[in-house]
């Protein structure tokens, strides 16, 4: 007997996203990225203008997205804006939380108040705080997701490349990703995480402009170049598509290998290429 085989060309057809930090870097593409797998998309970030353009650029590819502007260390706008986008998508069965402050290297004896709160409200506060709100939405959607966006740093310290707040927030959300998963896995909701590495900016100054910087990646990570936004958002489709139904809990790793490589070999081969370079 013949085995019926579908492959789905848009895996999140009819799925409804929400994504804060949508209107730049990798929340940008994490949103094109779901639109072109078929999710209809609200693209949520505190710069109205940019989240706009976004919009507009996914629309103009023949995809499905409304704007929201919130300020996520609100909690008042965290709920807003989950009640704007269940009320412009008609439900939800996506939540990414993508947002995060621009980084500062801050490093101890040199912390600042303000510097900890924002880490903690957007990275930690802001993703229960829409966590809660979503929650019914999520699971009346009977396949809700959430993928938090975390990083290699939450595991591993980048001396001297992060601010220890960023840090521990990653590392936080990490725990907080295990925790939800238990708690909403009767729901029906997944809740994972992606960890990106070094990730390059699709515009603006880019990590990989500068020739030094980009033989230290290419000396660092083990495929060669540094992430794109892109190579991000292709993990958080999958791990909201219904091929990933048994998968929660889970902190994917996304980061061309940096994170096995042989750290004193590669150390040393990046130290080599930087002084090759600027002899
Ligand atoms: N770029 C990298 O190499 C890298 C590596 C590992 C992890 N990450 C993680 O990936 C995510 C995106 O990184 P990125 O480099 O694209 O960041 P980015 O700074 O380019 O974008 C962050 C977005 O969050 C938004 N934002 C900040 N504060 C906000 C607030 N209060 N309310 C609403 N929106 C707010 C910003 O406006 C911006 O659009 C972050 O969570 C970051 O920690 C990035």
């Amino acid at each position: 007997m013949a085995t019926e085989i579908q492959v789905p060309m848009l895996p999140l057809k009819g799925m409804r996203a929400f994504v804060t930090g949508g209107a730049q870097g990798i929340g940008a593409g994490i949103c094109i990225g779901l639109a072109r797998a078929g999710a209809a998309v609200a693209v949520v970030d505190i710069q109205t203008g940019k989240t706009q353009d976004i919009v507009d650029q996914i629309v103009a590819g023949g995809g499905m997205a409304i704007p929201i502007s919130a300020d996520i260390c609100s909690e008042d706008d965290c709920r807003r804006a989950i009640d704007d986008a269940v009320a412009g998508l008609g439900g939800l069965d996506i939540l990414v939380n993508c947002a995060a402050p621009g980084r500062n290297r801050n490093m101890l004896g040199k912390l600042s108040d303000v510097d900890w709160d924002t880490h903690q409200q957007i990275v930690l506060n802001a993703s229960a705080i829409l966590a809660d709100a979503a929650c019914d939405h999520l699971a009346a959607s009977g396949h809700g997701a959430i993928v938090n966006i975390s990083s290699v740093t939450s595991h591993s310290i980048a001396v001297d490349q992060c601010s220890w707040p960023y840090h521990v927030s990653k590392a936080g959300l990490d725990q907080f990703t295990r925790w939800l998963a238990v708690r909403f896995g009767g729901r029906g909701i997944r809740v994972n995480a992606v960890a990106p590495g070094l990730v390059d900016r699709d515009s603006g100054h880019k990590l990989t402009d500068n020739p030094q910087h980009r033989a230290v990646v290419e000396a660092i990570v083990p495929l060669g170049r540094a992430g794109h936004a892109d190579d991000i958002a292709q993990a958080v489709v999958f791990l909201c598509s219904r091929q990933a139904a048994y998968i929660t809990g889970q902190i994917l790793t996304v980061d061309g290998g940096l994170g096995v490589a042989e750290v004193f070999g590669a150390s040393l081969r990046a130290f080599k290429a930087g002084v090759e370079a600027s002899s």
